[in-house]
């Protein structure tokens, strides 16, 4: 059993989409353990996005990801890190396949509707970021 850490962005809380994409997270077998709606600031981003903060593209993601409040979920399952990514697809949403999530609702790189952790490690600090121990129901 694995955990990862989703973020619904602004542009699926602004489509009224969260129903949706939980739902595919949902019929392919994850559990919601953990759930808040939540506006990123400035100082929250730098951290979640340490890796990318220097990129010249960071101020308008940062600018897009705090435009109003999102979703934050954890979502536990078999492979959940893998799969929640490979339902997402790629990225950027105009070279995502329909039928994935980013395919069938993302706009471009930036506007992809769906944040999701990329490794168990990433996964544990960000759980970490956004919920005390018990608001995850594990
Ligand atoms: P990244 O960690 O590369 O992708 P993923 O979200 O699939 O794990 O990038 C993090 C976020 O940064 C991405 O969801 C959107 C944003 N981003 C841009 O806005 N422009 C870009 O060129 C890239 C690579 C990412």
């Amino acid at each position: 059993m694995e955990k990862t850490l989703i973020i619904l962005k602004p542009d699926c809380m602004e489509k009224r989409l969260a129903g949706v994409v939980l739902d595919r997270f949902q019929k392919a077998g994850l559990d919601i353990v953990a759930a808040k709606l939540t506006r990123l600031h400035d100082t929250l981003l730098r951290e979640h996005y340490a890796h990318i903060a220097t990129r010249p593209f960071f101020p308008a993601l940062a600018q897009f990801m705090g435009s109003r409040p999102v979703l934050v979920a954890v979502l536990q399952g078999e492979n959940a890190i893998a799969r929640v990514r490979e339902l997402l697809g790629p990225t950027d949403s105009a070279k995502a396949p329909k039928g994935t999530i980013r395919g069938d609702y993302g706009t471009d790189v930036t506007v992809n509707i769906c944040h999701a952790s990329d490794s168990p490690e990433n996964a544990s600090a960000e759980i970490n970021r956004f919920f005390a121990p018990n608001e995850v129901f594990a």
